[in-house]
């Protein structure tokens, strides 16, 4: 092979002196391209010059433009694009405006209108009184569609767009300072968490508070109830508190603090107040389950020191033992507490078939390094 290949390199010095003497012509002389090893000689015969050169033109012209068409496997070409350059595979321009175009002028699908829900009519019958006139029930009618889902968000409804003469209570709106306490559909409860009832085919019906005079509509007047509340004294009570005052805090074991879950969430919204009937029948003298029950949870708070002058505040054919235990406050009550079962120990109190547990701690020795 080597010696193949000196001689072949031999025959191509003389070849190319030889051309070079008989044509004088540099670009004329043999293309020699050697490739992996192999050996191609081309000569060019004199005739043919012009032939020859426009064939090697063209052949460099078709390597350089195969060169930049054809990337090597697994490169890219580094190429900028230019504005004008397409991708592979890409549509021309015309179709592209073609097809935007197409979208741009078709008409964007409406879409399809809800149906208009049904009115669901529902008929409120209110209480209607004012001074001078003679009481009434009023019909309104609402679309339940269109009002909130409490009684309450009913009665603004019709305060704010039927008739700004309708009266009633409310601040809080969720049960809590138990102003709007009215009768409702045969209940006494709170509005502002009592729903509508959807059956539209039965009117709700609304009224005040029962066995209470009635300021206006909807509007009770409360003030017996507040008088007997006040009357069982219901605040926090010591023998020695100028003694005591702004020293020290007037602390409460938590077995203490738990004996008043159930008493102290008492909205005193009268509710169960004016369910009872011991009540409706004797209001001036029998103080009824809201204020009994707040009674008992100032009797029973470990640091109260007047036990003894409540429950003999209570020992009255009226005050007290008026209730029957008809339970009538206990099933109304909005809070879901139970003021028939306040009215019991307060009985077994004064019965004395219970005492008042002593304080787990002792209120007294907080305030002796105070002194
Ligand atoms: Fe209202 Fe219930 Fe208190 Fe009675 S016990 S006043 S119904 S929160
Ligand atoms: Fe009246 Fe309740 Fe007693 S309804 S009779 S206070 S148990
Ligand atoms: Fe306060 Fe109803 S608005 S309890």
């Amino acid at each position: 092979m080597l010696r193949l290949r000196s001689g072949l390199r031999l025959l191509e010095a003389s070849v190319r002196n030889h051309m070079t003497r008989t044509y004088g012509l540099a670009s004329a002389m043999p293309f020699v391209k050697a490739v992996n090893d192999d050996v191609d000689v081309v000569y060019c015969k004199k005739k043919d010059e012009n032939a020859g050169k426009d064939k090697l033109e063209k052949a460099a012209k078709a390597a350089t433009s195969e060169k930049l068409d054809k990337p090597k496997q697994g490169s890219q070409p580094v190429r900028m694009k230019k504005d004008g350059d397409k991708q592979v595979g890409e549509p021309p321009a015309k179709e592209v405006a073609a097809k935007d175009g197409d979208k741009k002028d078709e008409a964007p699908k409406a879409k399809p209108k809800p149906k208009p829900k049904e009115a669901r009519m529902k008929t409120f019958e209110i209480y209607r009184w004012k001074p001078g006139d003679e009481p009434k029930m009023q019909t309104f009618k609402l679309d339940l569609n269109k009002c909130g889902a409490m009684v309450l968000d009913a009665l603004i409804k019709i305060k704010s767009e039927v008739d700004a003469t309708l009266t009633f209570r409310r601040s809080c709106r969720e049960g809590i300072c138990g102003s709007c306490a009215m009768n409702i559909d045969g209940i006494n409860t709170l509005a502002c968490i009592q729903a509508i009832d959807t059956n539209v085919g039965r009117p709700c019906k609304i009224y005040p508070l029962p066995h209470l005079y009635v300021k206006r509509d909807l509007v009770p007047d409360m003030s017996q109830f507040y008088d007997q509340y006040r009357s069982i004294e219901p605040w926090l009570q010591r023998k020695d508190l100028d003694r005591e005052i702004g020293k020290a805090q007037y602390l409460q074991s938590l077995e203490d603090r738990n004996r008043l879950d159930g008493l102290y969430e008492c909205i005193l919204c009268a509710c169960c107040q004016t369910a009872c009937p011991s009540y409706w029948w004797n209001s001036e003298k029998y103080l009824g389950p809201a204020v009994l029950m707040q009674a008992y949870r100032w009797v029973i708070d470990s640091r109260d020191e007047a036990t003894d002058h409540r429950l003999c505040q209570l020992m009255d054919p009226w005050k007290l033992y008026r209730c029957h235990t008809i339970l009538n406050c206990t099933n109304t009550c909005p809070k879901n507490l139970n003021p028939a079962m306040a009215i019991i120990q307060l009985k077994q109190l004064l019965a004395g078939m219970k005492k008042k547990p002593k304080p787990k701690l002792q209120t007294d020795l907080l305030f002796q390094n105070q002194m």
